[in-house]
């Protein structure tokens, strides 16, 4: 995607962290016109990415875009070609990632709360898919946040998104759940199963005094991504049925 302004001043890098302070923490301003105009950019960038992406996802409301990120604790990872548009560089793609709390099941049904490190919103142009661009971001990501991919929960991944984990990060044994969010087998430390034993890890199996968890009570499906669009299918159809 191209935007008209070098945009190679802003991102020094092949990939660069954004988050609510707007611009990388390496970009320099030699006055106050060239931050506001590189903070416009950055702010452009992630409106038309984060509809560019919605677009591809058949959501109606964006996942990502500026006024939601400044409000939350949530990182952008972005990837851009910095040679290309002429020297300007263009931008190829983003992820979105951040901790929430989720009530997940393991495979023995049982229910455990957990703070998950999430990936909310992935998109590569279209462009640029298909060429290790999405491999190249979500690796970077996982050594950036220091994460195993089997440990992170994925809200609502499209079939294109599950068959890229599945080549590669070999996860494709679904743990399924009552909310939007898919996990895989390796989410669960080994030991969780065994309800004998008493786990001081995350996530954890909520105790007897907890507030019960029913199916499609999810504490949180008013936020983030459940208040945009949905698509009709449900998890399983989503992984068993054609690409969006
Ligand atoms: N059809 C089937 N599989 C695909 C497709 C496609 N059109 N595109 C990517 N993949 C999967 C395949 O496993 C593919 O391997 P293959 O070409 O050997 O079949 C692999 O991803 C390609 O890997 P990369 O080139 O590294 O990935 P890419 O740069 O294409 O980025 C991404 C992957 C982000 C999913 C991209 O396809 C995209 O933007 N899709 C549209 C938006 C989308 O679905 N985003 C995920 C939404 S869910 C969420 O964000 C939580």
């Amino acid at each position: 995607m191209n935007f008209n302004y070098p945009i190679k001043t802003i991102f020094k890098h092949e990939i660069t962290k954004l988050n609510h302070n707007l611009l990388p923490h390496d970009f320099n301003a030699a006055d106050k016109r060239t931050y506001r105009a590189a903070s416009d950019v950055v702010i452009a960038i992630l409106d038309e990415m984060g509809i560019a992406s919605a677009k591809a996802q058949g959501l109606l409301k964006p996942i990502t875009s500026w006024d939601k990120l400044r409000n939350s604790e949530h990182t952008v990872y972005i990837l851009v070609d910095r040679e290309d548009n002429g020297g300007n560089g263009s931008v190829v793609g983003l992820l979105k990632i951040g901790k929430k709390k989720l009530y997940v099941f393991d495979s023995d049904s049982e229910c455990h709360e957990s703070v998950a490190l999430c990936v909310l919103d992935f998109y590569v142009h279209e462009s640029k898919q298909r060429m290790g661009c999405g491999r190249k971001l979500f690796d970077y990501m996982l050594h950036e946040e220091n994460v195993e991919p089997q440990k992170l929960a994925i809200d609502r991944p499209s079939h294109k998104f599950l068959l890229f984990l599945q080549k590669y990060y070999h996860l494709h044994d679904v743990v399924p759940q009552s909310n939007n969010f898919v996990v895989f087998t390796g989410f669960f430390p080994e030991r969780m199963s065994n309800i004998n034993d008493s786990y001081s890890g995350s996530p954890h199996r909520m105790s007897t005094g907890s507030p019960k968890y029913s199916p499609g009570s999810n504490p949180y499906h008013n936020t983030g991504r459940h208040t945009a669009y949905k698509r009709e299918s449900t998890i399983g159809q989503i992984i068993h049925s054609s690409p969006v």
